[in-house]
């Protein structure tokens, strides 16, 4: 059901866990089976030094999680922000069909953190729109 990949970064998520100076932090939840995620981002210049996960959820979204922390590391804020949830799915090699959705809230988390982290700065939110779209927008180098 799940590929050597997803049960990999499931078993033994390597940025699990939270910045305790974090730039920017994210939380979302999906309202349909109560799945929480949590990601917390360090951020030098426009680039996300260090990124990290708490996610109270399912496998397919601890491996999501895992694998978008791992993914975006390194990432502008912008590069970031743009990943969408089917790079992740790609990166895993692949979810079941049903399990799809529940790596949507790797990309809400992201975009949620860059957003605290622009509003921390003074800086108005993006618009992240609902899960599924924005596909495209990308923040002002802020
Ligand atoms: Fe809730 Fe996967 S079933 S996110």
């Amino acid at each position: 059901m799940y590929t050597e990949k997803v049960i990999a970064e499931f078993t033994n998520p390597e940025y699990v866990g939270e910045i305790a100076d974090a730039d920017g932090v994210g939380e979302v939840e999906n309202p349909g089976c109560g799945d929480i995620m949590r990601i917390s981002l360090k951020v030098e210049g426009d680039r996300i030094v260090d990124a990290r996960f708490k996610t109270f959820g399912c496998a397919a979204a601890i491996a999501s999680s895992s694998m978008a922390t791992r993914m975006i590391r390194g990432m502008t804020l912008s590069e970031a922000w743009n990943l969408s949830n089917a790079d992740v799915v790609d990166a895993l090699g692949g979810l079941p069909e049903p399990k799809v959705h529940c790596s949507l809230l790797a990309r809400g988390a992201i975009r949620a953190a860059i957003n605290d982290y622009r509003t921390r700065r003074g800086l108005p939110p993006l618009e992240a729109g609902p899960a599924g779209c924005c596909e495209g927008t990308k923040p002002d180098n802020g």
